[in-house]
């Protein structure tokens, strides 16, 4: 593992808590994640503290009220796999289930804490919790109030949006970037936290996990070889997070996060009910296609209605518009608005290293 200079590595860590990271924590013998958007690195009593805000029902809230403990996962390179899994961590409570395994994510466990460092997210940030906060409902301003607490979504619900947030401050004592070698030694496993130290094996054994590895990679390039024919054609159709939200707004998702706050009376009257992307590849044209469906909430028919996205630039400028509407949409029925995003703009090398886009506009 590589020790970081924290400072050094701001922009990548807020650029990617803006699109959502991980916080993971362990209690026991319980380990979990969950998805955040919200979180601040900051100085305080000449400290350097990774601050994060969880809701009072979240599973999490329970293992750091425990633990007092917790680590940071960034990812460097946001695979389609990547984005799965932070989408999935990020839908569904891990108090019944193991989430990082059903992801099949490899962990080590924390230098200085036992909150695990996460293979595919690399950057890790372990805190320790000298101080925590209730927030302080009456000085929260009423819009957002109404935008980030309007009280429909009961607290059991990954998607909760009733509960106000405690305010966690982890003192951040280690930083680093994992790397390869870090699990030579334990090999990949799978949503189980493994000490690094407890892993070693003796050179005999290494050597003989190194020539089993070259064998299984002979096997498998011939048998590769033998499979693979030219191909002139080829489409790939790859899920890369899908996310189902049931409240008024999207308010934890960071790409509805301005439009919730800019434009939020529209959300009176349509829910945003899910957000899904993939990829499409045909003759070389890659496409990112995303799907946002809305539900008309009320009781009459919303005519024209339209929904508009922003595609942005690395840095995070606008480069065009993309929007889909509908003549009609019935009461208390769904709509799947379809916006694909091209790589013809010259936008980040091509889709599959992903575009940025925000929702800009839902109008009728
Ligand atoms: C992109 C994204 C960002 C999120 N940010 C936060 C956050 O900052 N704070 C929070 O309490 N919940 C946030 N959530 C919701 C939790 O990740 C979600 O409720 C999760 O299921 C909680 O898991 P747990 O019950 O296992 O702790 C976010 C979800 C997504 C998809």
């Amino acid at each position: 593992m590589k020790q970081i200079d924290i400072i050094e590595y701001l922009p990548t860590i807020i650029e990617e808590l803006k699109k959502g990271i991980l916080v993971n924590t362990k209690n026991g013998d319980k380990t979990n994640s969950m998805t955040i958007a919200w979180g601040q690195i900051g100085i305080e009593w000449g400290k350097m503290f990774f601050t994060t805000y969880i809701r009072h029902g979240r599973f999490t809230h329970e293992q750091i009220e425990a633990t007092k403990e917790f680590t940071v996962s960034v990812p460097l390179e946001r695979t389609p796999e990547v984005a799965k899994a932070i989408g999935y961590i990020g839908s569904r409570s891990g108090r019944e289930i193991d989430k990082l395994s059903d992801m099949n994510l490899s962990l080590l466990e924390g230098k200085e804490v036992k909150s695990p460092a996460i293979k595919e997210l690399p950057l890790t940030l372990e805190c320790k919790v000298i101080y925590s906060q209730e927030q302080n409902i009456d000085n929260i301003p009423q819009e957002i109030k109404d935008s980030c607490y309007p009280q429909d979504v009961p607290s059991d619900n990954p998607m909760a949006n009733k509960d106000y947030h405690t305010v966690y401050y982890g003192e951040i004592v280690n930083a680093y970037i994992l790397e390869e070698s870090d699990f030579a030694e334990v090999g990949v496993n799978n949503g189980t936290v493994v000490n690094a130290e407890s892993g070693n094996k003796s050179p005999k054994a290494l050597w003989i996990t190194l020539l089993s590895i070259l064998l299984l990679l002979g096997i498998g390039s011939f048998v590769y070889n033998k499979m693979n024919k030219p191909q002139t054609y080829r489409t790939i159709v790859r899920e890369e997070m899908s996310s189902v939200y049931s409240s008024t707004g999207l308010v934890n998702d960071s790409r509805v996060q301005n439009f919730v706050n800019k434009n939020p009376e529209i959300l009176n009257r349509v829910a945003i009910t899910e957000i899904r992307e993939s990829f499409s590849e045909n003759n070389s044209v890659k496409t990112k296609n995303v799907a946002i469906t809305l539900r008309n909430k009320t009781d009459k028919p919303i005519n024209d209605l339209e929904v508009v996205i922003n595609v942005l630039d690395k840095k995070g400028n606008v480069i065009e518009d993309v929007d889909d509407e509908v003549k009609t949409l019935a009461p208390q029925t769904d709509y799947t608005f379809n916006l694909p995003i091209k790589n013809d703009k010259g936008v980040n090398n091509g889709v599959n290293e992903g575009v940025n886009w925000e929702l800009s506009e839902i109008k009728d």
